[in-house]
């Protein structure tokens, strides 16, 4: 099987190291999963060469995942409600499918503190992050989904959006408005990517809650700070996340669902 990750960049990209392992567990012979860097303006046109030379599929990171969902023929519906695609795969009538596993990765890391059901959900950030993440945390039947935004705008037409397709109420808010007290409290927000922090009530992170950094690798990150001070029980990166998406791309790719374990321990190692 021949899969790429496209991106740009695309060399610090940990999901070659990840899905070579999967394979491994699974000793599947000629799986190949290569490193694509596309042009910023040339992502089609890579995705097409790789296909008409053989690539059954593949991966797609910043910044194409919103180009790559307009480059599919069929959509998952995770991927038609995140209108982003980060897993593609050529069908066997040759049409590419795009899936949308970043949501999915999200709840399977969650899952390792907590269930979901009846649990009261914040996430903060109304950007392609959360547009991911709302129909599979919605998928777990939490009480509440609220999502806070410092565009108040944006998170109340997402909300709008997402209430009009789920059967649990999710709500917009201004990030400065914040009120309640949570059990899960995401950062999708790009403010850790340059170590932004933006004010969070303390009061949001209840007892036993899961503070969730979407981002990974950047140490202590201001939220992940806020949620320390607060008391949050567990305080989790993105890695997970990470990890999980991939188990479920590669599950789409050849129906065989890997162990997520080892793979932690030689990210944790690498
Ligand atoms: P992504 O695809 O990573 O979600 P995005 O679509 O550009 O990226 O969205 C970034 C999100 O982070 C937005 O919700 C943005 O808030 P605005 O809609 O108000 O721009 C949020 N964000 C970025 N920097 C932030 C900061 N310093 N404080 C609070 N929110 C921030």
């Amino acid at each position: 099987m021949r899969l790429a990750i496209f991106g740009n960049p695309v060399a610090q990209s940990k999901s070659p190291l990840i899905q070579t392992a999967f394979a491994a567990q699974f000793g599947l012979p000629d799986f190949e999963y290569g490193r694509i860097l596309a042009p910023l303006d040339g992502f089609t046109e890579a995705l097409q060469r790789f296909i008409a030379e053989g690539g059954q599929g593949g991966n797609v990171t910043a910044p194409f995942k919103e180009e790559a969902f307009r480059a599919c023929d069929r959509l998952t519906a995770r991927a038609a409600a995140a209108q982003a695609v980060n897993t593609l795969k050529v069908e066997a009538d040759g049409q590419l499918l795009g899936d949308n596993t970043d949501g999915a990765g999200l709840v399977a890391d969650l899952n390792r503190f907590c269930s979901l059901a009846g649990k009261r959900i914040l996430v903060l950030g109304a950007g392609g992050a959360t547009r991911g993440a709302i129909l599979p945390l919605a998928g777990e039947q939490p009480a509440e989904i609220v999502i806070a935004n410092r565009t108040a705008l944006k998170a109340v037409d997402l909300a709008a959006v997402f209430s009009a397709q789920v059967d649990v109420p999710v709500r917009g808010v201004a990030l400065d408005q914040i009120s309640g007290v949570f059990d899960v409290v995401i950062d999708a927000t790009s403010a850790s990517l340059g170590g932004e922090a933006f004010p969070l009530p303390a009061s949001v992170f209840g007892a036993g809650c899961v503070a969730y950094e979407m981002v990974y690798g950047k140490g202590e990150t201001p939220f992940m700070a806020r949620a320390q001070e607060a008391g949050a029980a567990h305080r989790v990166d993105g890695l997970g996340m990470l990890v999980y998406q991939a188990v479920e791309a590669f599950e789409l790719w050849t129906g065989l669902r890997p162990e997520a374990e080892p793979v932690f321990a030689l990210l944790r190692n690498a």
